[in-house]
C-alpha cells in the first residue's frame, strides 16, 4: 500500500530567473550607481589610478606592508579625504586562506569545491559563503576572492577540487549563490577565473582555443548565471590567453560580452601577475593585482601618464575607478567595514561538517555493507594519514584551522611560494571518529606504505576500510586519474586478503578505480574539510544517509577524453607560477568538444563512464516520476521524488534536454533537492532557462522551432522517463 504523503506542488528556486528575484543582498539600485559617479568626479587623476593597482600584502622582497593592513593576497590604499575605504583582500572559496600560517591564524576550512557542488544545494552554497565571509570580515578583509567557477573540463586539472563542477547551470546556480552568501556579509566577492582556464600547465601562457558560439554555451553562460545570482562586486579574469589574446586584456570577452552584453557594472580585477601592458586598461581590465608579481606596475605611472595625455585613458580611468567604487557601495562596504573579531570555531565547523555530510558521495555499497553495523568487532583503518586527518588542496586556496594542519608534507622548494604547495591534512581524524562511533570496536590501524603490511592486518579484520588519497594543487595538473604513491596496490591487495573492504576517497576530482569490482563499497568524501573524520564516520555508520551527487563525471579511463594525452604536459616544465620558458607557446584546442563537457560530451561519444554526473547511491530508496513540461515564454519542468524506503533522505531530481530539432543532445535544464521522508512524496516545479533550450548564433540566442524531448533522471545516464513538447521559435539578443 502506498502512503503517499501530501504532495505539496513546490516551486524550486533553482532556476536563474526564480533565482534572480531573490537576488544577493546588495543594493542593486541605481542609488550605488549614483554615489559613485558623485565619489568618483570629486577625485583627482592621482586619487583614481591609486586605486586602480594593489599588492600582494606579503612579506615579498621590498613590499611595504602599509600600516594596519592584514596580511594577505591584497592591499590597494582607500582615499580617505573622500571617505573610501582600502580594500584588504583574502582568498578564497574554501575559506580565509591560510597563507603557510603567515598570520598566525586559523579559519574554517570549508569542503572543497567538488564536495559543494556534490550536494547541489545553492541554499548550502549561499550558507557557505555567508560562514567565510564572516570570518573574512573579523579578520579585516573586506574582499573574498572567491567564486572558483571554471567547468571542469579536463578531471587532470590541478584546480578541480576548487571547482563546483562541469554543467554550466549546475556551477552558475551554485556559484552565484556563494557570492549572494559572502555578500550578504557586506564583503565583495569575487567569480572567477575569467574565462577558460581549466588546467594549470603553463598557465601564464597557455591559449584555449574555442570558437564563441560554443564558449557562450559553457564557460560563459556558468560565469552569465553566476553573476546574475550573485552580482559579485568584482570578476577575477585569468592568466591563460582566449581565442589569442590574454584573457585580461582580451577586449572581446571583457569589454565586448562581459560588460556590453551582460551589462556587468563591477570591476575587472586581474589575477596575481596577469598583467602585461598598460594598454590592458582600453581591452576592459580595470585593476592590476599582486603588481610586485608583474613586470611593471603597469596600472600605476604609466596610467596616470596617460590619463593625463589621453582622453580615452582619461575617459577609461574615470570608469575604471567608479566601478570599484560602486562595488564598495552596493555591497555595503563602507556601511559596514571589516571590525577585528574572534571567529565562533564550533559554528564554523558546523557549517563545513553540515556541507560535507551531504557532499559525500556513496558509490557503490554491495550487500549493504554500509552503514556499518555497530556490532562490528574488529575493524581495520588503512593508510591516508587517517590517523592524523583528512586531506586538503594546495595553493592560494587553502584554508586551515587554528594551529595550522595535522601533516604537513613539503612538496616542492618554489621560492615565495613553498607555503602554498605543501601537501596538508586538516586536524579531523576519520580513525578517531570511527572509534568514537564504535566504541565497542577493537580498531586498529596501518599507514599502508606496504600492500602485504595492510593485506596481512586485513586477513585478521572482520571488515576493513581503506582510504585512498589524490593530492591537487594550484599550479600543477596530474598526469593521469590513478591513486598516487601505490595506493591502488594497497586497496588491491587489502581487498584480494578481506572482501569486506570499504574505500573511502578524498580525492580532489574524478579517479581511476581498478579495483572496484574486488571491494564491497566506494564513499567519495572529496577533501571534506575542517571536521571531515567526523563527515565520514557519521555516514559510514548511517548517522547520516548519504545524499551527495557527481558534480562531474568520472571517465572509465582518460582515453574517453575529449585530449587523452594532457596537452603541455610532454613540453611544458610543471612551476606553480606557471610561466614556462621564454617565447613558449601551448595551444589547447577546446573545440574537440566545443560546449559538450563533461557527460555531454560522453552522450555525443556514447561512451560508458566509470561513474556518470549527476550519479549518487542512498541508504533509501528512490522514486522519480510525473515528468511534465510546459512550453511557452516561461518554460518549467514538474516532476515527483518520493522515498520508497524505510529511512529518511535526500534526493536530486535532474531534468535533462535530450533532443531538440536541431538533433540530440543532453543538457541539465532543471534540478532540485528533497529531504523526504519514509514514504513521502514531493512534487516539485522548477522554471527552465531559456538558454538551455537555446544554441547561440551570431544574432544571439535562438530556440528553434519544434519539438523539444526531455528525460528525468537519476544521473545523466540513468534516464527513466521522457516527455515531448512543441517550442515556438525565437531569437532574442542583449538589448543594447
Ligand atoms: C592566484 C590565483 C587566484 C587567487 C590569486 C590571489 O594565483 O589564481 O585564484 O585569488 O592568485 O592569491
Amino acid at each position: 500500500m502506498r502512503s503517499w504523503l501530501c504532495c505539496a506542488v513546490l516551486l524550486a528556486a533553482s532556476s536563474t530567473q526564480a533565482l534572480a528575484q531573490t537576488g544577493s543582498g546588495i543594493d542593486a539600485s541605481s542609488d550605488a550607481d549614483r554615489r559613485a559617479a558623485t565619489t568618483e568626479a570629486e577625485m583627482t587623476n592621482a586619487e583614481r589610478v591609486g586605486m586602480l593597482n594593489g599588492i600582494l600584502a606579503m612579506p615579498l622582497g621590498d613590499t611595504k606592508i602599509p600600516e594596519g593592513a592584514p596580511l594577505g593576497a591584497g592591499y590597494i590604499p582607500g582615499v580617505p579625504r573622500l571617505d573610501v575605504p582600502a580594500l584588504t583582500e583574502t582568498d578564497a572559496s574554501l575559506g580565509v586562506s591560510y597563507l603557510g600560517g603567515l598570520r598566525g591564524d586559523g579559519a574554517t576550512a570549508l569542503p572543497s569545491g567538488m564536495a559543494m557542488g556534490s550536494t547541489w544545494s545553492p541554499e548550502l552554497m549561499r550558507a557557505g559563503g555567508a560562514l567565510i565571509a564572516s570570518e573574512a570580515h573579523a579578520k579585516g578583509f573586506n574582499v573574498l576572492l572567491a567564486g572558483g567557477i571554471n567547468l571542469v573540463r579536463d578531471p587532470r586539472g590541478g584546480r578541480v577540487f576548487e571547482y563546483l563542477g562541469e554543467d554550466p547551470l549546475h556551477s552558475g546556480l551554485l556559484g552565484g549563490a556563494a557570492v549572494a552568501g559572502i555578500q550578504s556579509q557586506n564583503v565583495i566577492s569575487t567569480i572567477k577565473h575569467f574565462a577558460l582556464n581549466p588546467t594549470e600547465i603553463g598557465r601564464q601562457f597557455h591559449n584555449g582555443i574555442l570558437e564563441e558560439s560554443a564558449l557562450r554555451m559553457s564557460d560563459l553562460l556558468a560565469f552569465e548565471i553566476a553573476i546574475e545570482q550573485g552580482q559579485p562586486g568584482s570578476v577575477m579574469c585569468a592568466y591563460n590567453k582566449v581565442n589569442g589574446a590574454q584573457a585580461c586584456g582580451n577586449d572581446r570577452l571583457l569589454n565586448g560580452i562581459l560588460k556590453k552584453d551582460w551589462g556587468y557594472k563591477g570591476w575587472v580585477m586581474s589575477d596575481w601577475g596577469s598583467v602585461r601592458a598598460t594598454d590592458f586598461a582600453l581591452a576592459g581590465l580595470d585593476q592590476q593585482s599582486g603588481s610586485q608579481l608583474d613586470a611593471a606596475v603597469h596600472f600605476g605611472a604609466p596610467l596616470l601618464d596617460a590619463a593625463n595625455s589621453d582622453k580615452r585613458y582619461r575617459t577609461r580611468v574615470a570608469d575604471m575607478s567608479r566601478r570599484i567604487l560602486r562595488s564598495i557601495y552596493a555591497v555595503g562596504v563602507d556601511k559596514n567595514p571589516p571590525r577585528k573579531a574572534a571567529i565562533d570555531v564550533a559554528a564554523g565547523a558546523a557549517v563545513a561538517q553540515d556541507i560535507a555530510e551531504k557532499g559525500i558521495v556513496l558509490l557503490q555499497n554491495r550487500d549493504a555493507i554500509l552503514p556499518l553495523a555497530a556490532s562490528a568487532k574488529k575493524i581495520l583503518v588503512v593508510g591516508g594519514y587517517a590517523d592524523a586527518g583528512v586531506l586538503s588542496g594546495a595553493g592560494s586556496s587553502q584554508a586551515q584551522g587554528q594551529g595550522g594542519p595535522a601533516v604537513s608534507l613539503p612538496t616542492m622548494k618554489d621560492g615565495l611560494f613553498t607555503a602554498l604547495m605543501a601537501q596538508n591534512y586538516h586536524r579531523s581524524a576519520p580513525l578517531d571518529a570511527i572509534r568514537a562511533r564504535a566504541p565497542q570496536a577493537e580498531v586498529s590501524f596501518r599507514d599502508g606504505r606496504y600492500p602485504a603490511e595492510a593485506a596481512l592486518a586485513a586477513k585478521h579484520a572482520d571488515l576493513v576500510i581503506v582510504f585512498g588519497t589524490q593530492w591537487l594543487t594550484e599550479g600543477l595538473d596530474v598526469p593521469d586519474l590513478s591513486l598516487p604513491q601505490g595506493q591502488d596496490d594497497v586497496i588491491a591487495a587489502v581487498a584480494k586478503a578481506n572482501p569486506k573492504t570499504i574505500v573511502v576517497l578524498e580525492t580532489g576530482g574524478p579517479v581511476a578505480m581498478p579495483w572496484q569490482s574486488d571491494v564491497a563499497a566506494i564513499v567519495e568524501a572529496w577533501y571534506p574539510g575542517a571536521r571531515g573524520g567526523e563527515a565520514i564516520a557519521a555516514v559510514l555508520f548511517g548517522d547520516v544517509n548519504p545524499s551527495g551527487r557527481l558534480p562531474v563525471t568520472f571517465p572509465a579511463s582518460v582515453a574517453q577524453l575529449p585530449r587523452p594525452d594532457l596537452p603541455g604536459a610532454e613540453t611544458v616544465e610543471p612551476s606553480f607560477a606557471g610561466h614556462g620558458k621564454p617565447g613558449q607557446t601551448l595551444d589547447i584546442d577546446y573545440n574537440v568538444e566545443g560546449a559538450d563537457v563533461g557527460y555531454r560530451w560522453f552522450a555525443r561519444k556514447a561512451e560508458k563512464p566509470l561513474y556518470p554526473f549527476g550519479f549518487g547511491l542512498s541508504y533509501t530508496s528512490f522514486e522519480r516520476s510525473g515528468l511534465s513540461v510546459t512550453s511557452g515564454a516561461a518554460p518549467a519542468a514538474t516532476f515527483t521524488l518520493r522515498n520508497s524506503g524505510a529511512r529518511g533522505g535526500a534526493d536530486i531530481g535532474q531534468v535533462y534536454l535530450v533532443e531538440t530539432p536541431r538533433g540530440k543532445t543532453r543538457r541539465l535544464v532543471a534540478f532540485a533537492r528533497a529531504e523526504l521522508k519514509p514514504g513521502e512524496a514531493r512534487t516539485i516545479e522548477v522554471p527552465i532557462d531559456p538558454r538551455l533550450l537555446a544554441d547561440w548564433t551570431p544574432k544571439g540566442w535562438s530556440i528553434a522551432p519544434g519539438t523539444y524531448r526531455f528525460a528525468l533522471g537519476a544521473s545523466s545516464e540513468e534516464l527513466l522517463e521522457d516527455v515531448s513538447v512543441p517550442i515556438a521559435g525565437r531569437t532574442w539578443n542583449y538589448a543594447k
